[in-house]
């Protein structure tokens, strides 16, 4: 029970703002070798008539539907929630022209929709941080129309290894314990939801799993942006603590050793709830 309150503290501070987020989201943005944007390319699996109602759990500050903002049909009626009070208050601010798009503070755990009102549900990068999945697939299931579509993204064992093992080296050369945190954190966060995970348990609660794999590497030429992705997992404290070292070693290792090559195993299962 101390370890759950202590990871929903840990999920609360990390997710205050969208700011950790963001420097996550810029790495991907400047250095990925698929020019095709990420949230455009999720949206381009969502294959929905121009009447429809979605709903988007986890959706953070709701860059998918600012980023899709010219191609979202004026009659698709959008929620779009998060369970960051902070998160959903910059969604409103961002989105708040769009009269089709309303935001809510929710627990993807408990979702206050009647049984089958949604023909789609939208859980991004986030299904990994609830608590009881089970329960939050069931409710997503519950509250879509039969064969009304999951799509849920997710990372796999060795998504960015090469991050830990960055963290790794920069902590032996550094010989800052602090620094192998990174590492620790990179390597629990990508064991939490697995591809192979997100198929049996998604199978559990829906039909015709398929899993949408996203292409590209990206190749890091700047070392600020590396250290804000690095820091960007760790309590704002502990970031602080390692910033400056961090940002001097990885400006050396970058300017010796050149660009750094890093893989992300990323991808979208889309799911079909059950007649
Ligand atoms: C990695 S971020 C992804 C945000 C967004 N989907 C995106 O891709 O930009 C994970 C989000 O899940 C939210 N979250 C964590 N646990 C949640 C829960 N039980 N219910 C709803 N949202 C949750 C966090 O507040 C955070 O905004």
């Amino acid at each position: 029970m101390n370890g759950e309150r202590a990871t929903a503290r840990r999920l609360a501070e990390q997710y205050k703002s969208a700011r950790n987020l963001e420097a996550r989201i810029r790495l991907h943005r400047r250095f990925s070798t698929n020019p095709y944007p990420w949230f455009r390319w999720v949206l381009d699996h969502v294959r929905l008539p121009g009447t429809a109602r979605l709903l988007e759990v986890g959706g953070g500050h709701g860059l998918l539907w600012h980023e899709n903002r010219t191609r979202i049909p004026a009659g698709w009626e959008i929620v779009v929630s998060d369970l960051s009070p902070g998160m959903v208050a910059q969604a409103a601010a961002t989105l708040a022209d769009r009269p089709n798009i309303r935001v809510a503070v929710l627990d993807a755990q408990a979702l206050p929709f009647a049984d089958g009102c949604f023909d789609a549900v939208i859980a991004n990068h986030m299904l990994y941080h609830v608590p009881d999945r089970a329960r939050a697939l069931a409710e997503m299931r519950r509250v879509l129309r039969p064969d009304g579509k999951l799509f849920a993204a997710t990372n796999d064992q060795d998504h960015m290894t090469e991050v830990r093992n960055l963290a790794l080296e920069a902590c032996d050369a550094l010989g800052i314990p602090g620094l192998r945190r990174i590492a620790e954190e990179v390597t629990k966060a990508n064991a939490l939801f697995t591809f192979d995970m997100a198929s049996a348990e998604l199978g559990q609660h829906f039909d015709q799993v398929q899993l949408h794999l996203r292409a590209g590497e990206l190749v890091v030429t700047d070392a600020d942006a590396l250290t804000d992705y690095l820091l960007s997992g760790l309590p704002a404290v502990a970031a602080g603590a390692l910033d400056a070292p961090l940002r001097t070693w990885l400006g050396a290792r970058l300017a010796s050793s050149g660009p750094l090559t890093i893989t992300p195993r990323t991808g979208l299962f889309e799911a079909a709830r059950p007649r």
